[in-house]
């Protein structure tokens, strides 16, 4: 997969493009509060927490985060706008994650796991800083298990762009396998609407999303007159809820000894 630099792309828009509305961060809190252990408070890791979209909102609902981000400017960004008593931002990545040893109840990795090079060393690094009752959620796209996104339809090629940016479940499930995870929970989870498509269309005018790096500039200029001309004929109409694959992992515990 081509590689996205966030230092030097993205960074500057992805905030404003990517916005999550109030509805669709409590879903999101709802479906990982749900899967994550029952006491209060946790430590937590946002690995990839880019410009921390979901990492105030996470230590509001569940305890103090850790956001972890290899990204200089995603960080930047996310310390003068994602800001939280119990959030701070270290650099780091998912291979080498700035925490002692067993210090976080859970980890999220969210729209990350695509991106990361390293990915059995990142799965060993995870199991390293997770206590052994803890939890490791990944939000991603499975190319077997893709979600219908509703702008891809106007783009030629945009589902199979789409899932050849991701691994089939088995591989991913099996990379963590081999680090001593287990599946404990796969599902779905409905993601609100995210306001008009009006609204929506602005956003991904941003370019905010690094499948538009997959796409030729005939595919994208097609894509974006092709979205605008239906988008025009209702712009106030709500996009859809999407449902999203969640992937719980948990730590196979050592038996004996
Ligand atoms: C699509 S953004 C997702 C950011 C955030 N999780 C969210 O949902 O808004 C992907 C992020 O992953 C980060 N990233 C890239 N490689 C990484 C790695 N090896 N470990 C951790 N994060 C990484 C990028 O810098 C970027 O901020």
């Amino acid at each position: 997969m081509r590689r996205t630099d966030y230092d030097t792309e993205q960074y500057r828009d992805y905030a404003r493009g990517r916005a999550l509305t109030e509805q669709q961060l409590q879903a999101w809190m709802s479906a990982f509060g749900a899967l994550l252990p029952g006491r209060r408070p946790l430590t937590g890791l946002d690995v990839g927490s880019g410009t921390g979209r979901f990492t105030p909102a996470l230590a509001r609902a569940f305890g103090p985060v850790t956001g972890v981000e290899p990204s200089v400017r995603m960080r930047e960004t996310a310390q003068a706008q994602s800001q939280h008593p119990g959030v701070r931002y270290p650099a780091g990545a998912a291979e080498d994650i700035p925490v002692p040893s067993g210090s976080a109840d859970y980890a999220v990795v969210l729209q990350v796991w695509h991106h990361v090079q390293d990915k059995p060393r990142a799965a060993r690094e995870l199991a390293r800083v997770i206590k052994p009752d803890g939890r490791l959620l990944l939000r991603s796209g499975f190319s077997d298990h893709m979600p219908r996104i509703w702008w891809l339809e106007y783009f030629p090629r945009g589902y199979e762009v789409d899932a050849s940016m991701f691994q089939p479940l088995h591989e991913v499930i099996e990379t963590f396998a081999s680090a001593g995870w287990r599946v404990a929970d796969f599902r779905t989870v409905t993601e609100p609407s995210s306001g008009t498509r009006g609204d929506a269309l602005e956003g991904l005018r941003l370019r905010a999303h690094s499948i538009f790096a997959h796409f030729t500039p005939d595919e994208l200029e097609a894509g974006f007159r092709r979205l605008e001309q239906a988008v025009a004929a209702d712009p106030g109409a709500p996009t859809p809820a999407t449902p999203v694959p969640l992937l719980t992992f948990e730590r196979r515990q050592c038996r004996g000894g």
